[in-house]
């Protein structure tokens, strides 16, 4: 198993690219299969979980072409099965996003039914109240989620809780629904926005995205389109925390500092300067040790839980101490123990962590467990005394393109090695 070893002290400086959004480009790629005609997807990321959707849809007949931009083609006139398999399924939940497509545009569909993983229980009934309410007969037996349906029908849903990828399946189900539907609790996140300007340009009438209500007016038919993705706000706020963490000065260009409101305040309140335009943001901590954030997680436009991590990360390090309440998901502190491990001083009560800033981190060989947690153990390794190993980095991957070669290019001292 590939591990990354990371020799810490080294302040980052200079400028990186930012990726396409992994939490975008998989439910686009899932809408490819509402078009009726070849889609041409740019700014893909280069990540696992990119790849593993290709091999999903690859599986269903669907076309696929990969040029050497990372530009994906997609053509969905070839499908020959409306089958999700388990073994796909549970290396990656959010394949969960084919079911909605499948069922509005075939009338049928079997998926698997994710697994949990390590961050939470992750069910997915809210996904299929709402197909339910929408008209689809749906049976969960034997692990898969059976689906049938007529032509489903609009009509009015209320989240009982707001879910980004159930919003998403619900959103693309009711572009080819009879009638209108309205989604209120809807997630507002900015990649459920880009997932419903790709469906409009594909020829859905969607109004609302990145508000609490959305309203889906049914069409007939969806068209293929060409569409590039969002710049991840999440590898951003990775990436401004990793400056913060080791007091350095860095631009991430091809990004959109617009969606990334609650991450700078809090960057900025830990003692960060921070200057932006409309495709870069440029953080600037003078060589200075962070000061401590209270951090609180919960849907957009809240504080993002999968940036939460990072700023254990920092907290660890920081001028005083933090308060870290993760109200998202159950059981994402996995992350904890391992830096406890290289003598971080956090204290777990229920779903919040209370992080004392210690003066340093030594190096120690840790464990990924999920991909934000991997992110945030490379952070903690960046400024730790010694070599810190992360292993199980498989996480990273599915998250995070080139990741070492980026902090590389920023001056990290970081390399992978084959086991
Ligand atoms: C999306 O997951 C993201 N994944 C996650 O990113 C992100 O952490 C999460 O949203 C929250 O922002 C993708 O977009 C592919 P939810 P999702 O449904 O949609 C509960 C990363 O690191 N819930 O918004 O699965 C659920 O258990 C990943 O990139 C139900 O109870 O998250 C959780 O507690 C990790 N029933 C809460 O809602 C449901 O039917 C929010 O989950 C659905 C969700």
């Amino acid at each position: 198993m590939e591990k990354l070893l990371i020799d810490g002290g080294q302040s980052l400086e200079g400028e990186i690219r930012v990726s396409g959004a992994k939490n975008a480009v998989l439910p686009i790629l899932a809408a490819t299969l509402l078009a009726d005609g070849p889609m041409q997807i740019e700014n893909v990321p280069h990540l696992q979980d990119v790849t593993t959707t290709m091999e999903l849809l690859g599986r269903m007949g669907v076309s696929l072409t990969l040029d050497e931009r990372m530009n994906i083609e997609v053509d969905s006139s070839t499908i020959n099965e409306l089958f999700a398999p388990y073994e796909v399924v549970k290396t990656m939940r959010a394949s969960i996003l084919v079911l909605g497509p499948l069922l509005t545009r075939f009338g049928q569909a079997e998926v698997s039914l994710p697994g949990g993983c390590a961050i939470g229980s992750r069910p997915v009934n809210l996904h299929l109240h709402g197909l339910e309410a929408m008209g689809a007969e749906i049976e969960v037996k034997g692990g898969y989620i059976h689906a049938r349906s007529k032509r489903l029908e609009g009509t009015h849903l209320v989240m009982d809780s707001v879910t980004v990828t159930g919003t998403e399946n619900l959103m693309m189900a009711a572009t080819l629904a009879a009638g209108t539907t309205i989604i209120e609790n809807a997630a507002r996140e900015p990649e459920v926005t880009d997932l419903a300007n790709c469906l409009n340009k594909m020829g859905a009438n969607i109004e609302g995205a990145g508000t609490g209500t959305i309203a889906v007016h049914g069409v007939e038919k969806l068209y293929g389109c060409q569409y590039s993705v969002l710049a991840d706000r999440i590898e951003t706020g990775t990436f401004l925390v990793a400056t913060a963490i080791t007091g350095g000065h860095v631009r991430l260009k091809n990004t959109q500092p617009n969606f990334l409101e609650s991450i700078l305040l809090k960057l900025k309140e830990a003692g960060a300067s921070i200057h932006c335009d409309a495709d870069w943001v440029e953080i600037d901590m003078y060589k200075r040790r962070p000061k401590s954030v209270d951090i609180c997680t919960a849907p957009y436009p809240a504080f993002p839980t999968d940036m939460q991590a990072q700023f254990t990360a920092l907290n660890c390090i920081a001028e005083g101490s933090g308060t870290i309440t993760e109200s998202v998901f159950e059981n994402r502190f996995m992350h904890v123990q391992e830096m406890q491990r290289m003598g971080a001083n956090i204290k777990v009560t229920g779903n919040t962590a209370i992080v004392t800033g210690v003066d340093r981190l030594v190096a120690a060989p840790v464990m990924a467990t999920d991909l934000r947690a991997s992110a945030s153990l490379i952070l903690a390794g960046l400024i730790a005394e010694g070599q810190t190993i992360v292993d199980r980095i498989y996480h990273i991957d599915r998250g995070y393109e080139c990741i070492e070669e980026k902090l590389t290019q920023l001056g990290a001292r970081i390399r992978r090695v084959p086991h």
